[in-house]
């Protein structure tokens, strides 16, 4: 029977080996025992060489082979290598695989296995080799070396299932249904048909729900299926309901998790089992500080949770490659969409590369043809020029192995179209204008149309930037989200970017990081993250993007602040007094499931509560203050005048009006106040913040777990490091030494100091092998953070 072994742990690796350590009587004692995923290079968090991982990382370990597979077959299937692997077995070369991001495998041969053991070296080229995509001219993100994914051993029959097609078409009334083919290896020998069953199993219980048979009759390869599976759930957003394929012969099983889902992308936009969702979504590298892409499940789970739950979105976009098949996994398990994409930027290479690019668009096609949540698969380079030959082949390939859409993202209009959706980064607004093109005017026909990028490298934010800078990058998300869900011929957008990436010198700030995110490189929210949260439905979400701080506005005016919720009201108080209800925003944002709040005047109705004061008089002052505030002094003579004639019938003096703007406006001279803020929806109240005169006043640490599991390999905890303010808002411009103290089994990806960014900072504790228990705290000058314990199991 078929049986899978990690091979993760108990590695050797050393930066450019010499030659002689593919032999296996090579001394190896003096390099580094490592764990997969393994990164070739650990990096500072910014402002490194970004060539400086780009060199041939050698590793070796031992296979060990029991009797009991004799007859069988044996593979180490690879699940990435940057960017070139080279295996070699017992001294003597195996296989070459060229590109980073998809999986490939090497046969151990049955004279090995014979051996009972073997030397299994591996030659890690990270060098950006011009001859595989995405290299050969620049490229806007870095492609970290190492074995960065995992690896296993697999044992399969002499004549195994390969792998499979799987549809779930649309319900017209029937029952839900799975079809498709199953593959062997290679075309059947025996003399007999072989034959089989398909079962569909729920995928939490393992309860079957339905069967059928299959056979192979000699010389046939390949074998069709359909099971009706009546009474079976469908796979939807808010309830991904999955099920198992489980496919058994005498001698194997294969299993492939899928779901009941129909996707489709129309001229009127996208349909989820017939219903129409709008797409709002997010752009995501796989990178990370510190380690680059090598990171295991966890984390990858983490990212795709972070774009669900957090961010509200519900499709994510694999930018610009093929991700960990863990990531994928829980978008398949938490109802996220996914745009896959083969590895490109911009850049075409020679026949050479491109038959590495389409060996990509196989590998990732067959990989993940099976789940749910890919409803699309790019098969253009991102943002590369009209190449006809080149791209009627990857269409006509990918329409062979799948029968989903097919996208390729273009940032010109007028592209040669040979894919089902015309995909396009739309980079028009500047703040300005307009937030998107008009479809007719890019893909000028009435085509399915996605806008799979917008704003990043036009408002770059970083998370310590000023105030009015990170609120406008967000404004600039909510517009064009507001633009693409108020247009029906669009089926929806993904913003630029989920987060901070390193990148190449020609691009990013200057420090080796694209600031795109709508996180950090930490995964720590910028305002841009409050808007896309603001958007859930799931949970009830309320923030006021500012401080109130007018030292940090141009002039020292601070003219209306913006709150990001999905509440449907937002009430306002200053002290005792109430101030005035906000409401959402629907003229400037009549699209989005939750209008922004603008809140432009923090006076209200509180004025009304002046004693001896009329309505008109209320007004008259209300007016004259908030011109006086905008101005930052004595305003125009359209409000100095009524103002006057207040003056005189209320005997006032200039100090009582100093004292009225003391109280209701405050600023530049006198004492700020204070304001809290509360979201309501139906009576109940979601949430509240205040905001106003404050200091830092104590340091945050959460963990996203308390338990870590040693699995197939070694697991991950995030730790994030905020400071707060006494009304524990995070300090926005904290940047603070932090140093993280861990005592037990866990170690720290990286220094353990470093400065906060905006207010917080995050680390990655991983397990060392060991059980127990490890305490964490951080700490400044200042503050000690509570501990955090986390077990390992
Ligand atoms: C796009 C590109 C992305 C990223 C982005 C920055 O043109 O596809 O990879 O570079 O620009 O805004």
């Amino acid at each position: 029977m078929r049986h899978e072994l990690p091979l993760n742990n108990g590695w050797k690796t050393l930066p450019r080996p010499p030659v002689e350590f593919l032999q296996p009587d090579f001394d190896d004692s003096g390099w580094q025992t490592v764990r997969l995923p393994h990164t070739n290079l650990e990096l500072p968090l910014d402002n490194f060489d970004p060539a400086s991982f780009c060199f041939v990382t050698g590793y070796r370990r031992v296979l060990t082979f029991d009797p009991a597979w004799s007859g069988q077959r044996v593979f180490v299937v690879f699940e990435a290598v940057m960017a070139r692997a080279e295996v070699w077995l017992d001294g003597i070369f195996v296989a070459e695989h060229c590109g980073g991001y998809t999986p490939f495998e090497v046969e151990i041969s049955a004279e090995v296995l014979a051996q009972g053991q073997a030397l299994l070296a591996v030659v890690a080229d990270a060098e950006e080799a011009p001859d595989i995509p995405p290299f050969g001219h620049a490229v806007d993100y870095l492609t970290y070396g190492g074995i960065y994914r995992e690896v296993h051993l697999e044992v399969r029959p002499a004549r195994y299932l390969a792998t499979l097609t799987l549809e779930t078409p649309a319900l017209n009334r029937g029952h839900p249904r799975v079809q498709g083919f199953l593959y062997l290896d290679a075309p059947w020998t025996g003399e007999l048909p072989l034959v089989g069953t398909v079962r569909i199993c729920d995928h939490q219980t393992g309860e079957e729900r339905a069967s059928g048979a299959v056979g192979w009759a000699p010389g046939d390869r390949q074998s069709p299926y359909e099971l009706e599976v009546p009474g079976a759930l469908l796979w939807a957003l808010d309830s991904p309901v999955l099920y198992d394929l489980v496919v058994d012969t005498d001698e194997d099983r294969l299993v492939k998790t899928f779901g009941f889902r129909h996707a489709e992308f129309r001229p009127e936009g996208f349909f989820l089992n017939g219903q129409p969702v709008k797409l709002r979504g997010l752009n995501r590298h796989q990178s990370w500080p510190v380690v680059g892409y090598a990171m295991p499940r966890r984390a990858q789970a983490a990212d795709a949770d972070l774009v669900k739950f957090t961010l509200g979105c519900n499709v994510v976009r694999s930018s610009h490659y093929p991700p960990s098949r863990h990531f994928l996994d829980r978008c398949d398990e938490i109802g996220l969409l996914v745009f896959e994409e083969i590895p490109g930027w911009q850049h075409i290479g020679g026949t050479l590369w491109k038959q590495v690019a389409l060996q990509n668009v196989e590998e990732m096609i067959v990989r993940d043809r099976h789940r749910p949540s890919v409803i699309l698969w790019g098969v253009r380079i991102n943002e590369s020029a009209d190449d006809d030959e080149f791209y009627r082949a990857t269409n006509a390939l990918a329409r062979r192995l799948d029968h989903r859409p097919t996208g390729g993202v273009r940032n010109f209009a007028g592209s040669r179209f040979f894919e089902d959706v015309y995909t396009y980064n739309d980079f028009v607004h500047n703040g300005s204008n307009q937030p998107l093109e008009p479809r007719s005017k890019i893909a000028r026909a009435k085509v399915p149309y996605l806008v799979t990028e917008h704003n990043g490298h036009m408002f770059p934010t970083k998370k310590a930037d000023t105030e009015a800078r990170r609120v406008e990058h967000a404004l600039r998300h909510a517009r064009v989200q507001n633009a693409a869900a108020a247009d029906s011929g669009i089926s929806g957008a993904l913003g630029w970017c989920l987060a901070d990436y390193g990148t190449h010198a020609d691009f990013g700030s200057g420090d080796q990081i694209c600031h795109h995110g709508v996180v950090d490189q930490f995964r720590c929210f910028k305002p841009a993250a409050a808007f896309c949260a603001s958007q859930r439905d799931a949970s009830a979400f309320g923030e006021v993007v500012s401080r109130l701080a007018i030292g940090d506005h141009d002039a020292a005016v601070l003219k209306a602040l913006w709150v990001f919720t999905n509440s449907d009201e937002v009430r306002v108080f200053t002290g005792n007094l109430f101030v005035q209800t906000f409401y959402p925003d629907r003229k400037r944002f009549c699209g989005l499931p939750h209008p922004p709040v603008l809140v432009d005047d923090l006076i209200g109705n509180a004025i009304e509560n002046e004693p001896g004061l009329n309505r008109g008089q209320a007004r008259t002052v209300k007016a004259f203050l908030q011109a006086y505030q905008r101005r930052g002094g004595m305003p125009s003579l359209r409000y100095l005048v009524p103002m006057f004639w207040v003056m005189f019938q209320k005997k006032w003096k200039t100090t009582d009006v100093y004292d009225l703007y003391t109280r209701h406006i405050a600023g530049w001279g006198a004492g700020a106040r204070s304001y809290r803020f509360e979201g309501w929806s139906r009576g109940t109240k979601d949430w509240e913040q205040t905001l106003g005169p404050t200091h830092a006043a104590r340091l945050e640490l959460t963990c996203d777990t308390t338990e870590l599991v040693e699995g197939i390999t070694w697991d991950v905890a995030r730790v994030e490091v905020r400071l707060l303010d006494t009304h524990g808002n995070e300090v926005w411009y904290g940047a603070a030494p932090v140093t993280l103290e861990v005592e037990g089994p866990l170690n720290l990806q990286g220094s353990p100091c470093r400065p906060l960014t905006g207010g917080s900072t995050a680390y990655w504790l991983t397990t060392t092998g060991e059980k127990g228990t490890a305490r964490i705290r951080a700490r400044t000058d200042q503050f000690v953070s509570e501990t955090a314990q986390v077990t390992v199991r």
